[in-house]
């Protein structure tokens, strides 16, 4: 390279290494990772040290770091506060352990203080009479600025060293950092008002003790952690860097519990792959390891070069931060046909390993995080957590780098993709269709609530699907012995029997069928209302959003359940985690007031997690766009959407041709009193019931007219209470409910009603 090339170069890196120390040092708003930051400054004192000739003053590579800003007072350090030499591998950790031999002539093995590298900001704290007068951040290495009124707030920091024998004068050096909780938790609270919050806890640290008021200051979770001296008159110190540390944590300062004293080079590198495993579990940030020559005496031999000391090094970690571009960003279709968008990355080393993907989560996070193909982004991978894009670099975004849209249909099977009005999370509707979804949709409808295929484990569905047998649950009843027989711990005595089983599973009930479909939103007492309502499939087919909204007889959500509902939510925000999926059985285990069971299935399908459903009032919940009735506006139009599918009917067809079959509604009772001798009765089934099975009572109940709910209510009829009944008994004793025994049960199952 020609001296012209490398002056150019040299200057475009002055610039921008110079951009990156404003935002870093002076505005507490990082442009870049430290990874890239380093490696610009590596790449410049390479250029320099090929061409002395263009080294200047004002290089960056010539100081330590940025300019203290004007609002608060300078402070010009005694002893200049240093920076470290920086390794990244075992060899140049051996290399630098060699150097400090060589210069010691010879020395066999040298002692080091080793210490985790804090990742925090540097500060020096100045104590007159074991008083604390002046604290001050590191600045340029020279020059600092005055943080006292700040140090003062931080509860590490002593005012007034304890126990005695204190020089006249001592400086103190060390790092303020905030722990990893600490940040998370002022992070929450910031975001709860709506604040901005830190990109890291580095960050949060700098942007505290810059504080013009000190109360501000007060209020954050900071830390200080000695690791030096600076100026020291009237007195004298140990002659071990480690014996210094002992006598300052005897002063009152706070070490790192980390610390050790490690022989040689061999002595380095086991602490630093020990820390290295647990960094993750630190409860604060470190970005590597310290090592120290432990000898005073040694260490004045050793001496400095221009910005550091000869006698100490950084072994720095692979960074956790890194800046990479996105190239595509695909949709991926889940066990539960929920799509997940996924940023392909130009492949980038973070955190110890090459990533080249990172979940989007959700439409949500692509739009909060504003995120465009073409994108330079900060990827992040701490310990074994899942790479993530941490926030775009929008000043870097290539002209026209169009949006992420969600696809309008589903990537693997071509289904409508559905994104309810409000709602973070798309799925897709194809269902028992979509291959990403099949097995667990074969799963479903095989199990023991649904269509209960008995000897049909998850096993042998994986089985099936994996090798193309079954594709659809119609295929299932196409399966001959001979097929089966053929499958992994399969004899021909249980390809028999599971052949048996699908026959048998063919007379089921309508409820049961419907469930078996798995249509988003309709659970098991839902399906129960709709086979009610409708006696057959067929109308289910043709079947529109009006006729299932409100109305109709579908129980649905009123104003003063709405009332209730909405009152014990904001009674117990923490009733469940925020980000917990919600399904009918969860909420009904909090035995919300009012909640019926098909009242729980309508909340469930609208709203997808807790915090969804934490944040509504009343008035969300009736009436309005956002109604939930018993069947709201949403769960309507997934219904719809479901039996509007081409292949969803397809596959109810051929089930029906398979000779799956109900009970004819004509039999179950159309208006005829003696086939439902229990309608009009409510029922809570609780405990645990002799000779009969919980589904078995329930579905033999509900053959008799009788309603079977989850939950107990001043409207339910009778509460039938098992051995071991739980909390449902102690409720209907409460409000009063007639509850019955085993006899109670078998008089109601003869379909005769029991005398309250
Ligand atoms: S000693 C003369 N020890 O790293 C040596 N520094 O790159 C002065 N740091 O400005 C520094 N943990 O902010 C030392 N145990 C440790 C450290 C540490 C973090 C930071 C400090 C310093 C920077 C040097």
């Amino acid at each position: 390279m020609t001296s012209n090339d490398a002056s150019t170069e040299i200057a475009a890196l002055r610039a921008e290494i110079e951009q990156h120390n404003h935002r870093y040092y002076v505005l507490d708003d990082p442009s870049v990772p430290d990874a890239e930051y380093d490696r610009q400054m590596r790449r410049l004192r390479e250029l320099e040290a090929a061409h002395p000739e263009l080294v200047t003053p004002d290089s960056p590579s010539q100081r330590v770091g940025g300019e203290a800003i004007a609002a608060f007072g300078e402070v010009r350090h005694a002893v200049p506060m240093l920076s470290l030499e920086n390794c990244f591998d075992g060899d140049e950790l051996a290399d630098f352990d060699r150097r400090v031999r060589s210069r010691l002539h010879g020395v066999n093995e040298v002692d080091y203080s080793a210490e985790p590298k804090l990742d925090g900001l540097a500060v020096s704290l100045r104590y007159e009479h074991g008083l604390l007068v002046r604290g001050a951040t590191r600045g340029d290495g020279a020059t600092g600025e005055d943080i006292t009124h700040n140090a003062r707030t931080i509860p590490s920091i002593p005012l007034k060293l304890r126990g005695g024998g204190w020089p006249e004068v001592i400086e103190v050096r060390g790092e303020v950092v905030m722990p990893k909780a600490g940040f998370e938790r002022m992070n929450a609270a910031l975001r709860e008002r709506g604040e901005k919050t830190f990109v890291n806890p580095r960050n949060a640290a700098a942007g505290s003790l810059r504080q013009l008021d000190p109360r501000m200051t007060a209020q954050r979770p900071l830390a200080m952690y000695c690791y030096a001296v600076g100026e020291v008159v009237g007195g004298e110190l140990p002659d071990r860097h480690s014996e210094v540390l002992k006598q300052l944590a005897g002063w009152g300062f706070k070490l790192s519990p980390e610390v050790r004293v490690v022989r040689g080079a061999q002595g380095c590198a086991d602490f630093h792959a020990d820390i290295g495993r647990r960094r993750a579990d630190l409860p604060m940030d470190i970005d590597g390891v310290v090592f120290k020559v432990d000898s005073r005496a040694q260490q004045a031999e050793l001496g400095f070069v221009a910005r550091a000391p000869r006698w100490a090094i950084a072994y720095k970690f692979p960074a956790q931060e890194e800046l990479t571009t996105v190239e595509a960003v695909e949709f991926q279709v889940g066990r539960t046909g929920a799509i997940t968008p996924v940023a392909r990355l130009k492949p980038v080393f973070v955190g110890g390993v090459t990533v080249s993907n990172a979940t989007l989560h959700n439409m949500d996070e692509v739009e909060r995080k504003d995120v465009h193909v073409g994108d330079t982004v900060i990827v992040r991978r701490a310990g074994d957590v899942i790479p993530e894009i941490v926030r775009v670099l929008p000043e870097r975004r290539p002209a026209g780098a169009p949006a992420v849209v969600l696809p309008p249909v589903c990537p693997v099977c071509g289904s409508a993709v559905v994104r309810p009005a409000g709602e973070a999370v798309a799925r897709c509707s194809g269902g028992l269709f979509c291959a990403a979804q099949r097995k667990e949709a074969i799963k479903h409808f095989a199990s023991r609530r649904a269509m209960d295929i008995e000897g049909l484990g998850d096993k042998l569905v994986d089985q099936l699907v994996e090798q193309g047998l079954v594709h659809d649950p119609a295929d299932l009843y196409a399966l001959t012995v001979e097929q089966l027989a053929g499958l992994e711990r399969m004899g021909e005595k249980s390809a028999e029997n599971l052949v048996d089983a699908l026959e048998a599973s063919k007379q089921t009930t309508l409820a049961r069928f419907l469930f078996a479909l798995g249509v988003m939103g309709i659970g098991e007492t839902l399906a129960q209302t709709l086979a009610d309502h409708f006696r057959d499939v067929t109308p289910l087919l043709s079947v529109r959003s009006d006729d299932l909204v409100g109305g109709q007889g579908v129980t649905g959500i009123g104003p003063k359940s709405a009332e209730a509902i909405a009152a014990y939510i904001a009674e117990h925000p923490d009733a469940l985690p925020d980000d917990m999926a919600l399904d009918a059985a969860t909420l009904l285990g909090l035995a919300i007031p009012q909640l019926t069971a098909s009242r729980a299935d309508a909340l469930a399908a609208h709203f997808p997690t807790w915090g969804a459903l934490r944040g509504v009032s009343a008035a969300d919940l009736v009436g309005g766009g956002t109604r939930v009735a018993g069947i709201g506006a949403v769960l309507a139009e997934q219904i719809v959407g479901f039996f509007a599918q081409v292949h969803n009917r397809e596959i109810i067809q051929r089930l029906r041709d398979a000779g799956v079959r109900w009970e004819s509604p004509v039999l179950r009772g159309d208006g005829d009193g003696d086939a439902q001798p229990l309608a009009g009765l409510t029922l809570v089934l609780t405990g645990t019931l002799e000779g009969i099975g919980r589904n078995e009572a329930k579905d033999a109940l509900q053959a008799l007219g009788a309603k079977v709910a989850g939950s107990v209510s001043r409207n339910t009829s009778f509460v039938i209470a098992g051995a071991e009944a739980g909390s449902k008994l102690g409720k209907a004793e409460k409000l009063g409910v007639p509850v019955l025994d085993q006899a109670g049960l078998e008089t109601l199952l003869r379909g005769e009603i029991p005398a309250g």
